[in-house]
């Protein structure tokens, strides 16, 4: 029986895909072979020996250690595009948000109640909360992945005029773009846009993406959307930016302190995912991941180990292991006696992964290198 800690709730959309007899998912648990997690942080998570992999029931994964998993021969993986539609509605509806004052007259007018004639009260106030069409403006699309060229899409279907910047733009990314949207530079989007959105994952390398430089670079009066990460965006810089009216209006989907006290600023608790379909979708995603990977070894979408695939086991014994990247592990495995009928193997950055239909059930390849040798 196959334990599964649950780190968050997932969907039993999802959990009730993993067949009951062979599959065990609880809350409380020391001893287990997967974790299924959403936004919980693993950072200081001690992982017990039996734990193989991780599935992120969403995209972003900065909550989990990725390399000391890889180190710890824990696959980690997690659900792009699962929720790509139910983030790209709330950034449509942010860049909206940013345009026309819907949140501070919404809160304006509840604070008439009980005004006599509060019709024509609420009429005669209406001034202050006017703010631009966004059709005809143009539209910079940080980061044109599962969720950034649904945005531009959408954008382009609202008759906006919409570039992008991508710098790992996939084939699969490339192919769905509407032809309308033109791929630039990051200098031209921060030059030219007059609405900003960011979809990037939290790295070292984008941390404060969005800073007291970039944001100089920028036209007066830009409005920005942040439905990524907050930390993408230098929160200090930003509120100077928008005191000093360089950045119209800021909608982040990431509290903080001082962009709650931000009049020019509009904060949403995270919500971009949070629809039951999306929950849905990255509940089944992850369970799928996880069985095919404990049942199979497939290791698909993760993020720190490299793709590979056999399909579903056909009787004879099946061999993963993953290694630092550079091990060549089919001649290990020659030099042990190991026959190999069928393999698939890759690598990742600094880690490797092989997998292979094999003669014989080894537990060990010999030398350095290797993190884990998993047999199926
Ligand atoms: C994601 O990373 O998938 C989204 O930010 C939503 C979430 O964190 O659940």
């Amino acid at each position: 029986m196959y334990q599964i800690k649950l780190f968050n709730k997932i969907s039993t959309v999802g959990t009730s895909r993993l067949d009951a007899a062979k599959y065990h998912c609880a809350e409380e648990s020391d001893s287990y072979d997967a974790i299924l997690v959403r936004s919980a942080k693993l950072h200081d998570t001690v992982f017990p020996k039996n734990c193989k992999c991780i599935a992120r029931a969403g995209a972003g994964v900065n909550n989990i250690p990725l390399d000391r998993c890889a180190d710890e021969g824990i696959v980690v993986f997690n659900t792009p595009g699962a929720n790509s539609n139910a983030v790209k509605e709330l950034v449509i509806c942010g860049l909206l948000l940013a345009s026309r004052k819907v949140v501070q007259g919404a809160n304006w007018v509840q604070s008439l109640s009980g005004t006599p004639d509060i019709g024509p009260a609420a009429e005669k106030g209406k001034a202050t909360y006017a703010g631009p069409e966004i059709m005809g403006k143009k539209l910079g699309v940080i980061g044109l992945g599962a969720i950034g060229w649904k945005v531009a899409n959408a954008a382009v279907a609202l008759g906006m005029d919409v570039i992008g910047y991508d710098p790992y733009l996939s084939d699969a990314s490339k192919a769905a773009l509407d032809p309308k949207v033109a791929v630039v530079t990051l200098e031209e989007i921060f030059a030219d846009a007059d609405y900003i959105t960011v979809h990037v994952p939290l790295l070292d390398s984008t941390r404060s993406l969005i800073n007291a430089e970039t944001i100089a670079k920028m036209k007066d009066g830009v409005r920005i959307v942040n439905f990524a990460r907050g930390e993408l965006v230098d929160t200090a810089a930003m509120d100077a930016a928008l005191t000093a009216g360089k950045v119209a209006a800021y909608v982040c989907d990431f509290a903080s302190e001082e962009m709650l006290a931000q009049p020019n600023a509009i904060v949403l608790p995270h919500l971009g995912a949070s629809t039951p379909e999306s929950e849905d979708n990255c509940a089944v995603m992850a369970c799928d991941e996880v069985s095919d990977f404990l049942e199979n070894g497939n290791i698909v979408n993760s993020v720190n180990f490299p793709a590979v695939s056999l399909g579903a086991k056909n009787g004879s014994p099946r061999l993963l292991v993953l290694a630092k990247a550079g091990v060549d592990v089919s001649a290990r495995l020659a030099a042990q006696g190991v026959a190999v009928s069928a393999n698939s193997g890759g690598t990742r950055g600094n880690y490797s992964a092989f997998l292979a239909d094999v003669d014989q059930v080894v537990s060990n390849v010999d030398g350095d290198g290797i993190l884990a040798v998993r047999t199926f």
